[in-house]
């Protein structure tokens, strides 16, 4: 739900700049208005100023201009939206405006979810009674934990019909708040009319589903061994619309925020068994194929979700259906991956079979989305006749054309054209050709993936494009140590935008200064053990080889330096200004956290620069 414009220009009368700002920033009031040293740069005499009564701040020194919920989002790093909430909660704000009648579907959707609250409490004792056993060792069997277990509320439904029921009366919940919760069924006219309703759940393993705030709304109940139907789970209700509810978003969605990415699977096990297994970023829809509701919920926590689907026929086929229903909605700096297990395999069998570790080798190999729908329409397999190849570029044409927004519209256009057609193709840097030519798939396959496409609308989505320089750099200078006499000045100029990197950084210009002539291999095993790992396994890898084919170690060293030379002009940013005006566009024609993370992403690069500029 959006914020009405009535209630954001209450938010700003009710909330005083001066104190939100003033929390951070030591302030002297002058007249009207106040002054204090930048928080945004770095600076000795103050030049930012604050206009209590337009409610704006300025900073002359580094131009940065904005409101309270500018200033909060800047120096906090919250979304648009988390920042409203919090600064409506200070001002002792209601949020939403309520109709009368919206208040009471309201408090009527608060007892029903304490109807399904109370079931779940109800099936979650109940694993661990004398009935529940031969679900408990169900689930132990299958390798979950004690810990696993609590965490996903995993319970057990008794056989009888009115197991839950009883309970749920004896609490005081009444018959019709459970049939419209589908916590039991009423028999229907035609079959068994005047019949008693009965307990939906019956002798199966439940996992109980929960919205994004964590509240339960309905369950997925399994049968315990084989049988049919293998998953039941509650119907359409006025707590749960299947097709606009991931499961495990409440605990997913934050540590997606963390790592930056999401991974959505299939199934419930699948998604408890990466949990376990160390993957706390997983989620899938519930036993249907992903939704647009859907896809923008993911969108709103990451930019490029990762769909880990079979490599059967079928999952193949859900991967083409997925990326084509999100043509629509793509835009710049967003995008979708995939990922392809082994026929036959889930997450959960997988990790069983292989360890967490098969799960993050194959989450190295996933793809983009215009890599799938490539894939999708030649079947790995380019034409060769005229007319076959004509066909194609038709088909092609037609996924692109489904793209609403236009930059995104004509990258795909011409990324696929270029790609049908590679002698038309104008210019295309040495790196680039190199890169096709070389480039195997660890799959196995006839296709060679295009590397105009990949960077046009795929993996190389705006929002981490500062990282993605800056792991470039680095991978290049691991792999060519050699390289440090030349590059080491340059490279101790800059600060990286993740202190993670950035702290790699240091210590890979430290390693190399103590000691001449060291080796990739010695280098990677001291950032090894200094617990860089898994930021490694990403760094030397696919996602950013793909975007720089110098950077590998195959790569020559002139290649490398040359390579090297112009990433960094690019970290520099020559065009950042534009980059960040254009962010700033964005968000005025759709305020998303994704655009602000970029905006802000951008910002801090400017900022930085100015900083080595006032340094040097
Ligand atoms: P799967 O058949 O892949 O099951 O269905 P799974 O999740 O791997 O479960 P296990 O490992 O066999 O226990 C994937 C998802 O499809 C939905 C469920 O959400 C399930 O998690 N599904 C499947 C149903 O809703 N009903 C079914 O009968 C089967
Ligand atoms: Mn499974």
């Amino acid at each position: 739900m959006a914020f009405s414009p009535q209630f954001l220009d209450e938010l700003r009368t009710r909330i005083s700049l001066a104190e939100v700002v003033g929390k951070r920033v030591k302030l002297i009031k002058k007249g009207h208005e106040f002054s204090g040293l930048c928080p945004f740069h770095n600076e000795k005499t103050p030049s930012f100023t604050l206009n209590e009564d337009k409610g704006f701040y300025h900073c002359f020194g580094c131009q940065s201009h904005g409101s309270a919920i500018d200033f909060i989002m800047q120096t906090e790093g919250l979304g648009f939206r988390e920042t409203v909430e919090r600064l409506a909660e200070d001002a002792g704000m209601q949020i939403a405006d309520e109709t009368p009648e919206q208040r009471e579907r309201e408090r009527k959707k608060q007892t029903l979810y304490d109807v399904t609250e109370a079931s779940a409490a109800y099936y979650e004792k109940m694993l661990y009674m004398p009935e529940g056993k031969h679900a408990l060792d169900y689930l132990t069997n299958r390798g979950l934990t004690k810990t696993t277990i609590k965490t996903f509320r995993v319970g057990f439904s008794p056989n009888g019909r009115g197991s839950l029921k009883s309970t749920l009366l004896r609490q005081g919940i009444t018959d019709e708040q459970m049939i419209l919760t589908g916590m039991v069924i009423k028999p229907t006219e035609d079959r068994g009319r005047g019949m008693d309703s009965y307990d939906r759940f019956r002798g199966r393993v439940m996992f109980p589903i929960a919205d994004r705030r964590g509240r339960v709304i309905a369950f997925g109940g399994r049968i315990i061994g084989t049988g049919e139907p293998k998953y039941l789970n509650s119907p359409e209700t006025p707590l749960f619309h299947k097709g606009g509810e991931l499961y495990n978003l409440h605990l997913a969605g934050p540590a997606a925020r963390r790592a930056d990415t999401v991974l959505v699977t299939e199934g419930y096990m699948d998604v408890i068994a990466l949990h376990q297994a160390g993957f706390q970023n997983a989620l899938a829809p519930l036993g249907t194929a992903i939704t647009k509701d859907q896809i923008s919920l993911l969108w709103k926590i990451v930019p490029e979700p990762v769909m880990c689907l079979d490599g059967d026929r079928a999952g193949q086929a859900a991967a083409g259906k997925t990326a084509i229903r999100a043509l629509p909605l793509l835009k710049p700096g967003i995008g979708i991956r995939f990922a392809t297990l082994p026929a036959g395999e889930d997450p959960d069998s997988l990790i069983k079979k292989n360890g967490a570790s098969a799960m993050s080798d194959l989450l190295e190999t996933s793809i983009p989305l215009s890599e799938t729908i490539w894939r999708l329409e030649t079947g790995g397999r380019m034409p060769s006749s005229p007319e076959d190849k004509a066909s194609l570029q038709q088909r092609l044409s037609d996924h692109a054309r489904a793209i609403q927004d236009t930059t995104v519209r004509n990258h795909f256009a011409k990324s696929f054209s270029e790609r049908v057609s590679p002698e038309g193709k104008s210019g295309g840097n040495t790196y680039q050709k190199k890169w096709v030519n070389n480039w195997k798939p660890k799959s196995k396959g006839g296709w060679a993936p295009n590397m105009q496409m990949e960077t046009a609308a795929g993996p190389a989505t705006k929002v981490n494009i500062v990282k993605r320089r800056e792991e470039i750099l680095m991978a290049t200078l691991i792999n060519h140590p050699g390289l440090y006499n030349v590059l080491s000045e340059s490279l101790g100029t800059i600060a990286f935008s993740t202190p993670e990197l950035d702290k790699i950084r240091q210590e890979v210009l430290k390693m190399l200064a103590a000691k001449s002539g060291l080796e990739t291999e010695a280098l990677v095993n001291h950032l090894n053990e200094c617990g860089y790992f898994s930021v490694l396994r990403s760094m030397l890898g696919a996602s950013v080889y793909g975007h720089a084919y110098f950077s590998r170690p195959e790569a020559s060293p002139d290649e490398a330096l040359a390579g090297w030379n112009e990433t960094f002009g690019q970290i520099k940013g020559k065009d950042l200004i534009a980059e960040i005006k254009e962010a700033k566009r964005d968000i005025a024609e759709n305020p998303s956290e994704e655009a602000w993370r970029r905006f802000l992403a951008l910002k801090r690069q400017k900022m930085e620069e100015a900083m080595d500029e006032q340094a040097e």
